[in-house]
C-alpha cells in the first residue's frame, strides 16, 4: 500500500460517518487492520458514545476519556489539585495515559461522562485532542457517532478524509446525502469526501448506484451483504481478525488505495 498522505508531519485524519448501524464500525476497524499493516504509527479513536469499536478491535477498555474527564472533576471539586496547577496541563496529561498501545496500533475511546452529565462536553475535546495528538501519529481513524453532530459541533472539521457510509436504505442515503450538505453549509472542507455504500445485496446494486449518484458525494466503494462478517458477528469475534484475503478486507483494501492515493 503505497501513499503519499502518509508521509506529512501531521497524521492524515480519517473519519468514517454516517446513519447509526450502518456499517460504521466494519469500516473502522478494517482500516485500522489494514493501515496498522503498513507499520505505520496509527491511533484509532471510537468517537460513539455507544462505543463498539473496541470490540470490533479485540481490545479490551479501562478507561475512557469520559471517566478521565470524571476523574478531573472529583478532584477538582474535592481540592485535589495542586495549587498553581494547570487543569488543561492535567487533562491532557491525563488524556495521554488513557491511550491505549496494542502491537498494532493505539486506540483511544471518547466514551460518555457518568450519570447524567452531557455526552456533547467529551466530544467537544475531541477536536483539542486531534490536534494534540496529530503530530505522534501517521493516520488517525475515527468512528464517529451516527448522525449529523459532529459536524454541528464541529468536532470533525480537522479531518482530512472523511468517508460516509451507508446501507441501502432509504434514511441511510438520506442521512449521507445530508451530511455532504450540511458539511458544505457549515464550510466544513474536508479534503476528500467519499461514500460508501454497505450491505448491498447484488439484485440491487445497479439501482443503488443510480440512486446514490444523484446525492452528490462521491462513491469510491460498494461492500455486498457479506456472510463472514455475519458469522463473526454472531460468535462475538472481533473484525479485525477477518482474513486479509476475505471480500470486506479486500474491498477495504480497494477503497484505502483509492482514498491515499488519489
Ligand atoms: N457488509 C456487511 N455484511 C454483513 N453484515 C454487516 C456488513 N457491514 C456491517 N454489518 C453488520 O451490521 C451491523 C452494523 O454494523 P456496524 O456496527 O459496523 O455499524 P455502525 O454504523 O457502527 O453502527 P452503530 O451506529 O450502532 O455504531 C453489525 O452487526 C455489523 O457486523
Ligand atoms: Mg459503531
Amino acid at each position: 500500500m503505497v501513499n503519499k498522505f502518509i508521509n506529512g508531519v501531521d497524521a492524515v485524519i480519517i473519519a468514517v460517518s454516517g446513519k447509526g448501524g450502518t456499517g460504521k464500525t466494519m469500516v473502522s476497524s478494517t482500516l485500522v487492520k489494514l493501515l496498522a499493516q503498513t507499520g505505520k504509527d496509527i491511533l484509532a479513536i471510537d468517537a460513539d458514545p455507544d462505543s463498539n469499536l473496541p470490540e470490533a478491535l479485540g481490545v479490551p477498555v479501562e478507561k475512557t476519556v469520559g471517566d478521565v474527564r470524571e476523574e478531573l472533576k472529583k478532584d477538582t471539586a474535592a481540592g485535589n489539585i495542586p495549587a498553581g496547577a494547570n487543569k488543561w496541563d492535567i487533562l491532557d496529561y491525563k488524556i495521554m495515559e488513557s491511550v491505549i498501545e496494542t502491537p498494532g496500533f493505539d486506540l483511544l475511546v471518547m466514551g460518555r461522562p457518568e450519570g447524567s452529565g452531557c455526552y456533547c462536553a467529551v466530544n467537544n475535546m475531541l477536536r483539542k485532542i486531534i490536534e494534540t495528538l496529530s503530530s505522534n501519529y501517521d493516520a488517525i481513524v475515527i468512528d464517529t457517532e451516527a448522525g449529523l453532530e459532529h459536524l454541528s459541533r464541529r468536532t470533525t472539521q480537522n479531518v482530512d478524509i472523511m468517508l460516509v457510509v451507508t446501507d441501502p436504505s432509504h434514511r441511510g442515503i438520506l442521512t449521507a446525502q445530508r451530511i455532504g450538505e450540511l458539511a458544505k453549509e457549515l464550510e466544513i472542507n474536508f479534503k476528500k469526501l467519499y461514500l460508501v455504500l454497505n450491505r448491498v445485496k447484488k439484485e440491487d446494486e445497479e439501482e443503488l448506484r443510480n440512486k446514490v449518484a444523484e446525492i452528490g458525494i462521491d462513491l469510491v466503494g460498494l461492500i455486498y451483504e457479506d456472510a463472514l462478517i455475519s458469522e463473526y458477528d454472531m460468535e462475538g469475534k472481533p473484525l479485525i481478525e477477518l482474513p486479509d484475503d476475505s471480500y470486506p478486507v479486500k474491498t477495504v483494501s480497494e477503497i484505502v488505495d483509492k482514498i491515499l492515493n488519489s
